[in-house]
């Protein structure tokens, strides 16, 4: 079966070797002290290494004091509701997102708006009109390479979030994942000033989910806010062997050449499933060409039934999921969420092949 409905990496992809020999480099040169408890940022070498990385990346200074490290975007998006949300609060998000942030969600005592999305990103007029009638503590926003939809946010509506943001006293949770997977995105939300603008980076999605190690980009006094919560406090930074591990492999320069491979990888599937949908989709089906990250939407007239076109795709041993997945009230019935990462060039083109021809039939 190929399952479009996978969002990861081909485990060939992963770069163990280099893994290997960073974990064995660190931990004979280390005095041990890897194995205590780091500070509640995270370790101190991964947090400057992070920091010079992103700097290089984006010629923009990167200051060690306002990177914290998470065991990954999930864990930073918890900590962040955890202790920059009030219980009870309302916070903002749009519709679609990435289904197991509502899991995170679910997990608090919170009220949830949605917005929906325009070609440009978040529907920030939506936000405004909202804001207008009642107090908003957060809105959650995956700006770069967008999971479901592949959507990038321009400039004009970071900016327009940021100026809300500030007029409204909300915080911004900027879930920035997919930023350097595909067309690199220069700039992440928080630019080194804004109050209330908390970056999330992770290690998932440039050299793997194993890792469990990201990052949160804000103000250092943002920072500081952060480390009051009780886990930090209790267990120290998040993973210091494995952070111990990454600084090695940051210094070395073997994350950007991992990154650049499994760019490599990802452009050529991305590349193949944009061919095959741009020659042999129905015209009645949107489809939204994605530049970068891990995912592809197709919307789907909505009196065709994806129920239907699944039933028509098991058959054939190829797997969809439903875009209502993604929807906190499940809107988007009739759309697509294909992942374009798993998979080689020719089981990806096969598959793609038989979704279009899954629709043409059930469109019959
Ligand atoms: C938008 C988005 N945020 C966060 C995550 C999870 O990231 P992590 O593995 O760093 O917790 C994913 C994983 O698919 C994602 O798509």
């Amino acid at each position: 079966m190929i399952d479009l409905g996978i969002g990861q990496t081909e485990n060939c992809l992963f770069s163990s070797e280099e893994v290997k020999c960073s974990a064995l480099k660190v931990i004979n040169h280390s005095n041990n002290e890897a194995f205590q408890y780091a500070p509640e940022e995270g370790l101190y070498r991964l947090r400057v290494e992070i920091a010079k990385w992103l700097t290089n990346k984006t010629k923009m200074e990167v200051l060690y004091k306002d990177i914290l490290i998470t065991n990954g975007a999930s864990h930073a998006l918890e900590l962040i509701l955890k202790m920059m949300v009030p219980k009870g609060g309302t916070i903002i998000i749009e519709d679609p997102t990435y289904f197991f942030a509502l899991e995170i969600f679910k997990d608090w005592d919170l009220n949830i708006i949605t917005v929906g999305l325009t070609d440009g990103g978040i529907d920030v007029g939506e936000i405004e009109k909202i804001c207008k009638k009642r107090k908003i503590d957060l809105v959650y926003t995956i700006p770069f390479n967008h999971n479901p939809t592949g959507i990038t946010a321009n400039k004009k509506t970071i900016n327009k979030l940021k100026m809300l943001a500030d007029k409204f006293d909300f915080y911004v949770a900027s879930d920035e994942v997919y930023r350097f997977v595909g067309d690199p995105q220069p700039q992440s939300m928080y630019t080194g000033h804004e109050q209330r603008i908390f970056s999330i980076g992770s290690f998932s999605k440039i050299l793997g989910p194993g890792f469990r190690l990201g990052w949160i980009n804000a103000s250092d006094q943002n920072i500081s806010d952060l480390v009051k919560c009780g886990v930090l406090i209790s267990g120290g930074g998040v993973s210091p062997l494995m952070s111990l591990i990454l600084s090695n492999m940051l210094e070395t320069g073997k994350v950007d050449s991992i990154c650049k491979k499994l760019n490599y990888f990802y452009d050529e599937r991305r590349e193949r499933l944009i061919d095959v949908f741009s020659k042999n989709l129905p015209i009645h089906v949107k489809f939204y060409p994605p530049t970068g990250g891990f995912f592809a939407w197709l919307e789907i007239d909505s009196e065709i039934s994806i129920d239907k076109i699944r039933e028509n795709l098991i058959e054939k041993s190829v797997d969809i999921i439903n875009g209502s997945q993604f929807s906190l009230n499940k809107n988007f019935s009739n759309c697509l969420r294909l992942g374009f990462t798993f998979y080689p060039p020719s089981q990806l083109e096969y598959a793609c092949k038989e979704i279009c021809l899954a629709i043409k039939k059930v469109n019959i």
